[in-house]
């Protein structure tokens, strides 16, 4: 079959002949439709994630939409390496996969779950309805899904934080209630976008580094109450994969640290949220900036600046 193939993690995947999947016990052969490039596909192709260990050859891809034989359309993540979904053919563990409402389109869809799952989920956990929400890195795919998560959970104020201007821009316009502009001092930006309390109640970070520390530091001097503590889940570490933080920060503070990733949270939650974020999508309340490519294009369009989703 063809297929997007690692053959050296210092390069960009080719559109490349593969072994066809092999289909063992307990799984089926689906045909691809749809699959994003998101964050974690890169880091892995590049040979630089936690969760992976697959040396080349390999085909990238975690998840996507796909036709099972029985003629359904459903979201599904689960090839077994080398294999993945960047390819015309995967076989997935048998019972996998969520049905895509009519209406969603495979690419909307394809592009949607991981980014957006990686707020829905904690927000869910967490609850936000009325709560006041901060995402730091609030510009990219995931943190503008953030925005729009936390606004279709019922959350009270949601601001964004970021580096980038058109970023915050279209953060505003997908519903933040303010934005605010990455420095390093934050406490009075902070304090004034959270609102007439001042205090936030969840924060969502996508960078880690010198943003989540100035943003520890603005909560600290701006006082967390002990009745009302602070959920700082972080989930990405673009800006820095290790930050320092005085013991004094935690003790002095009522700030709890957490973490959402492969492996923090049971895997089975992916269902019920997947199945609620094509509800909140299809009603409007999700949307996801994307670009859609043929596969066979997979080698030149991979450094584009957009979130690609490849299409067989
Ligand atoms: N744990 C999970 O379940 C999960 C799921 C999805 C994503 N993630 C992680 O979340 C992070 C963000 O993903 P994404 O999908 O939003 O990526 P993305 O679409 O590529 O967006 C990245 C955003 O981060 C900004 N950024 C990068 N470095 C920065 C820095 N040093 N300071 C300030 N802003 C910076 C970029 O701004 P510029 O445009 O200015 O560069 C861009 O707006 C990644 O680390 C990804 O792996 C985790």
């Amino acid at each position: 079959m063809k297929a997007a193939v690692v053959h050296d993690t210092d390069q960009v995947p080719r559109y490349d002949e593969f072994a066809d999947p092999v289909v063992g016990e307990g799984r089926v052969e689906a045909e691809v439709l749809a699959s994003a490039v998101h964050v974690i596909v890169r880091t892995i192709a590049a040979g630089r994630h936690y969760s992976s260990t697959t040396k080349p050859p390999f085909v990238p891809g975690l998840d996507g939409v796909v036709r099972l034989p029985d003629g359904r359309r459903v979201y599904a993540a689960g090839a077994q390496p080398p294999y993945g979904l960047l390819a015309e053919r995967v076989a997935l563990p048998q019972g996998a996969g969520v049905d895509v409402p009519e209406g969603l389109s495979s690419a909307t869809a394809a592009a949607l779950v991981n980014p957006a799952g990686s707020s829905w989920i904690p927000l869910s956990r967490i609850g936000a309805e009325g709560r006041t929400v901060l995402i730091i890195g609030a510009t990219g795919t995931s943190g503008l899904l953030a925005v729009q998560a936390a606004k279709a959970q019922g959350a009270a104020r949601v601001v964004a934080l970021g580096r980038n201007a058109e970023g915050l821009a279209r953060a505003a316009e997908l519903g933040a209630d303010a934005t605010v502009t990455l420095s390093d001092d934050l406490a009075a930006p902070l304090a004034e976008a959270a609102g007439p309390d001042g205090a936030y109640d969840i924060v969502l970070d996508y960078l880690w580094g010198a943003p989540a520390r100035a943003v520890l530091d603005a909560l600290v001097a701006n006082k967390v109450d002990p009745h009302r503590p602070v959920r700082f889940v972080n989930i990405g570490n673009l800006a820095g994969a290790e930050l320092a933080v005085p013991a004094a920060v935690l003790r002095s503070s009522a700030i709890e640290l957490s973490g959402h990733g492969i492996g923090s949270f049971p895997l089975e939650l992916t269902r019920e949220a997947t199945k609620a974020m094509f509800a909140a999508a299809l009603e409007g309340k999700l949307t996801v900036d994307f670009e859609e490519r043929p596969l066979s294009e997979v080698e030149t369009a991979w450094d584009l600046p957009v979130r690609l989703v490849l299409v067989p």
